[in-house]
């Protein structure tokens, strides 16, 4: 009796030191997790899915399907976020584009027309300014047996222009469903704020005398509202930028910060593949082999996205308050190519209303 007695307590104390050990574990992750949230800096969330990163299998076929599952997901996603959007819901009933054009073929805004399109490959590809749209023009200019000669591979200016001269363009609505269905529709982005840092470090780092357009038309605008009278008026700076952005009207915006989905609707157009910046070396050469179009890796090597802690960096400038105004604008691309804002907010409260 005693003996039993014993041994069953001895069990309860085994039993109870085990429990208190692994509660002692729960607390020591626990404050782990919140030490490494805290000094996030180090150790950045994931944004983007990249399978080549997966270091588990070497095997081809394992990685070509994690591939296409990560390209699936990204299908999903959108369907998902535009199915539960009420704005997207109203704008798909009454299939209104943001920037809808019919008519004649004339020249039309790239804007206006980001979609380029060709009929025989039946390719149907909406670019973005500043998420390689440079090495896309190039790309489809040679597709398109157009040659690049010295001038325009010297003078990206010139490349534009021309390449919006020569490829045909139309706005994502321009054609009936049953049309654009027969196409292999592509879509490309990246993390909406390196986008608008990349934006900010070409057009508004760069001198009067290479981007006068923006000077005129942006930057001393913006300058003369925000800064006392009598300020010199030389370079924007990203602060002011952002207050520029979170005090105009999206539609207003200029294409090359313009949210991605006002550009190529992408709850309006099914797209096929959505493509990302951060995974381009993968991305662009599967997109185009998919309408039997071999691209080269060499054609992508340039199209690569800005260092995220570059964009940290220009971020921690800014007052947390804009920070989450101008996540609401841009909130619908966040959310509808799984960006995430929390390591913009120095609270940690990723909640915006
Ligand atoms: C397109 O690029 C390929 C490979 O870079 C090159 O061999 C070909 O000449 C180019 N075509 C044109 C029309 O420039
Ligand atoms: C290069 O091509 C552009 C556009 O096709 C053309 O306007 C320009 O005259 C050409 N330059 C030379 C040096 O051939
Ligand atoms: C580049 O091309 C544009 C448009 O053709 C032209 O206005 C500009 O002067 C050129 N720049 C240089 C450095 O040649
Ligand atoms: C987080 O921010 C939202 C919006 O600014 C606010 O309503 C909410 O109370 C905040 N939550 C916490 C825990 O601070």
């Amino acid at each position: 009796m005693d003996v039993a007695y014993r041994k069953c307590s001895r069990h309860r104390i085994l039993i109870v030191t085990s429990l208190a050990g692994v509660f002692l574990c729960l607390v020591l992750i626990n404050s782990l997790d919140r030490w490494a949230a805290r000094n996030s800096i180090v150790k950045l969330p994931k944004q983007v899915n990249d399978p080549s990163l997966d270091r588990s299998t070497k095997a081809p076929d394992d990685m070509e399907r994690r591939w296409e599952a990560e390209y699936e997901s990204r299908i999903q996603r959108v369907r998902d976020v535009c199915d539960k959007d009420e704005i997207v819901a109203m704008r798909r009933i009454w299939r209104v584009a943001t920037n809808r054009r019919f008519g004649k073929e004339t020249f039309c805004k790239t804007k206006l027309c980001p979609v380029i399109v060709d009929e025989q490959k039946v390719l149907f590809f909406c670019f973005t300014p500043k998420v390689a749209s440079t090495s896309i023009k190039k790309f489809f200019l040679n597709i398109s047996d157009i040659s690049i000669n010295e001038t325009l591979n010297s003078n990206v200016t010139a490349l534009h222009l021309a390449a919006n001269d020569a490829l045909r363009r139309i706005s994502p609505m321009y054609y009936p469903t049953t049309t654009i269905n027969r196409f292999f529709k592509i879509m490309f982005v990246r993390h909406p704020f390196d986008r608008l840092v990349s934006a900010f470090r070409d057009k508004a780092e760069s001198s009067r005398e290479e981007v006068p357009y923006f000077y005129d038309k942006y930057w001393d605008p913006v300058m003369k509202k925000v800064r006392p009278k009598g300020s010199p008026l030389d370079k924007i700076t990203f602060p002011e930028f952002v207050w520029y952005l979170t005090h105009t009207l999206e539609r207003d915006y200029d294409e090359h910060w313009a949210p991605f989905w006002s550009r190529c609707d992408p709850c309006l157009v099914d797209y096929n593949f959505i493509g990302k910046l951060e995974t381009a070396q993968h991305d662009f050469p599967y997109a185009f082999r998919k309408v039997g179009i071999e691209s080269p890796p060499n054609w992508w090597s340039d199209a690569h996205s800005t260092l995220h802690s570059l964009t940290l960096k220009y971020f921690a400038s800014v007052p947390e308050e804009e920070i989450r105004k101008l996540y609401s604008i841009y909130k619908l691309d966040f959310e509808l190519f799984g960006y995430s804002i929390r390591e913009f907010l120095p609270s940690g409260n990723a909640t915006v209303t």
